[in-house]
Parts: structure tokens; C-alpha cells; sequence
């Protein structure tokens, strides 16, 4: 059994290892090395209970080129919303925030401005000056004020991906430096990660041409990450993944799986139509059910889900001292 076990782990490895060995090189990968280091550096200092905790949040969708010259690319769902707001109540509860985003998604702070801000915020008055409309005002002003607190802390780290390639690539340097943080480290993975891609090496260089007819095309697996992110590149980091369907009747099964599978702290599994109004947190110690509650005031089911989170993953730093 235990053999088993070790040659299906071993089999994953060597397909993370081919799937980087092909991925195209990340560009600037040095430049995104450097600011993580930096943004650690002045994060990680210990702190009276300990050291800083700091939480990579993930977020938005990642795309698979078709061409390498990429004209069109297959596309996963996900808006941002969860991983924007998530990371705004995370930043309130005291972490530092390293937010690996989808390029052109939700960003924290911005959630509860008009989709087309620039236009529908502000308005030219009488004496030809730029003002912001009145409508908007007070939630400009709060997201302003909120962002810039946090960017002059520079407890908030943006990083931006677009493929399947970047993403990896770049949550592997975000492993990698945050290692020794140890247990003050968490993952908290929303971002809708693609399950097969086009290897770069197979991949067509220009734009498809429609003339050739329909197009045939097989694409490759992408590997589990989680299971390499949990095991080798962060053990001892708190690990909260997502688990999404459509179908309430397999979602808390699958979750239940993934939780063991990839030895997550906690999965968090929503259902695509009610994913704003609930979800259920799946740990060992059984299920739990966050939901927004309007009549209580709280506007998003975000902020329950992170006290929650915070509070499991204070029991897990309290944990990981008493081993030591
Ligand atoms: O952004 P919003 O519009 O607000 O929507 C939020 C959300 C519904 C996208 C979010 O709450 C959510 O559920 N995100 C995860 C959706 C998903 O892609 O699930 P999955 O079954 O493909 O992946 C499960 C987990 O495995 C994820 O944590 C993912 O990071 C991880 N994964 C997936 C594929 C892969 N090859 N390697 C991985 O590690």
C-alpha cells in the first residue's frame, strides 16, 4: 500500500518536473524573485506572539494558450471577487498579503466600484475641471483610503499572471520564499486553476487558420500542484484550497477528497450559483457552514470565512510550537 502510495507520489513529481521543463521561461522571473524578497524581508520580522503571519492569496483564472503567438486561449472561470475581498479582510485581521492575480480581474479594494470606473466615477465640471461624481464618492474615497494604507505599509504585494505557465511558475518562487516562515505561512488558493493545457513544445506557433477545416486537438494534463505545494515546497504552512461545482450533490464528496488526497488544512467548497451567499468550510473535524448574513450587516460571506480561517490557523501555529 505504502509503495504504492510513494510510486503514485513519485509519478506526480516527474509530471510537475516535465510540466516546468517545457513551460515557456517566465519573463523577468528575477525582478519578481527581488520583490518578493524585499516584501518578505520587511514582513517576516518577529513580532511580540511570534513572527508575522502572511498569507498568499491566489485569485482569478488562469488561461491556456492555444498558439504560442497566442490569438486565442481557453479560459477558466473566475471573476476575482473571491480573492480580491478575501484579501481585504485579511489585511484587516493583521496578515501581509502576497496576491497572485489573473491580469484584468477584481483587485481589493476596487470590488464595490462601478465595473467601468474610470467613466462612471468621475465628471467634468462647469470650469472644465475632472471631479469624482457624487455618487460615487464616498466608495472612491474609501477605497482609495484603504488601498493606500495598505500599499504605505507595503503589506500588500500584487503579482500578476495570465497563463497556466505564469501561475505555476510564479506560486513556485512564492513557495520558495516563503519557506521559513514555516507555520506563519498560509495558502489560500482561490484562483481557478486550468486541468489541461497545450505543452508549449506541441503547441502551434501562429494563429490557427480557420481555412484547414475543424480543428482536432489533445490536450495534456496538468498536474496537481497541491500536492508538491503541500508536501515539498511549503510543509509547514497552512493550506486552504477551494473546491467549485455545479452540482451540490458531488461538491462536499469532492471537497472530502481533496482534503485527504492533498492533506489541505481546510477546503472551502461553493457552489457556483449561491457562492456569494454561502460556503462550507470541509476539515477533519467535520464540516462547517459560512454564510453572509444581511440582517446582521455583514456584506459578504468573506468576512465570516476568514475569522474562521484566522482562528484555525492560529491553532495551527499554536500546534506546530508545542511540537517543536
Ligand atoms: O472569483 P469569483 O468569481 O469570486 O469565484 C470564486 C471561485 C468560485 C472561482 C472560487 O471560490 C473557487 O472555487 N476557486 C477554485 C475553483 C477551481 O478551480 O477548483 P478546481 O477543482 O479546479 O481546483 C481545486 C484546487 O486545486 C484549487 O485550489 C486549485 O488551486 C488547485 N489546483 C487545480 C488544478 C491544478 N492543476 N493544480 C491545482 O493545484
Amino acid at each position: 500500500m505504502e509503495n504504492k502510495a510513494a510510486t503514485s507520489e513519485e509519478t506526480a513529481f516527474d509530471e510537475i518536473k516535465s510540466f516546468f521543463d517545457s513551460a515557456p521561461p517566465l519573463k523577468d522571473g528575477d525582478g519578481i524573485v527581488k520583490k518578493l524578497n524585499g516584501f518578505l524581508e520587511k514582513n517576516s520580522l518577529p513580532t511580540r506572539i511570534g513572527s508575522k503571519r502572511v498569507v498568499c492569496v491566489t485569485s482569478g483564472g488562469t488561461t491556456v494558450p492555444l498558439e504560442q503567438r497566442c490569438v486565442r486561449f481557453i479560459d477558466n472561470f473566475s471573476s476575482g471577487h473571491r480573492g480580491s475581498t478575501s484579501t481585504e479582510y485579511f489585511l484587516k485581521a493583521g496578515y501581509s498579503v502576497i496576491f497572485l492575480y489573473r491580469r484584468g480581474s477584481y483587485q481589493p479594494y476596487c470590488t464595490t466600484l462601478p465595473d467601468d470606473p474610470l467613466l462612471e466615477c468621475f465628471e467634468i465640471t462647469n470650469e472644465s475641471d475632472v471631479q469624482v461624481h457624487p455618487s460615487h464618492s464616498d466608495a472612491v474615497k474609501k477605497a482609495i483610503g484603504e488601498h493606500q494604507a495598505a500599499v504605505k505599509g507595503q503589506n500588500l504585494l500584487k503579482l500578476p499572471y495570465t497563463t497556466i505557465f505564469e501561475y505555476l511558475q510564479i506560486l513556485q518562487l512564492i513557495a520558495t520564499s516563503m519557506k521559513t516562515l514555516g507555520p506563519y505561512a498560509m495558502y489560500y488558493l482561490a484562483a481557478a486553476v486550468s486541468d489541461f493545457y497545450v505543452p508549449w513544445e506541441s503547441m502551434a506557433i501562429h494563429k490557427i487558420q480557420s481555412a484547414s477545416g475543424p480543428l482536432d486537438m489533445r490536450l495534456a494534463q496538468v498536474p496537481k500542484m497541491l500536492l508538491v505545494l503541500r508536501n515539498d515546497w511549503a510543509p509547514k504552512a497552512f493550506f486552504i484550497s477551494f473546491k467549485l461545482e455545479t452540482d451540490m450533490d458531488i461538491l462536499l464528496k469532492k471537497a472530502g477528497n481533496a482534503l485527504r488526497k492533498y492533506k489541505m488544512h481546510a477546503v472551502v467548497a461553493n457552489e457556483l450559483l449561491t457562492r456569494k451567499e454561502e460556503v462550507t468550510v470541509v476539515t477533519t473535524d467535520g464540516n462547517i457552514s459560512v454564510r453572509r448574513d444581511k440582517a446582521k450587516g455583514v456584506t459578504d460571506v468573506e468576512r465570516p470565512l476568514i475569522e474562521l480561517l484566522v482562528e484555525k490557523h492560529s491553532a495551527h501555529i499554536e500546534d506546530s510550537r508545542n511540537q517543536q
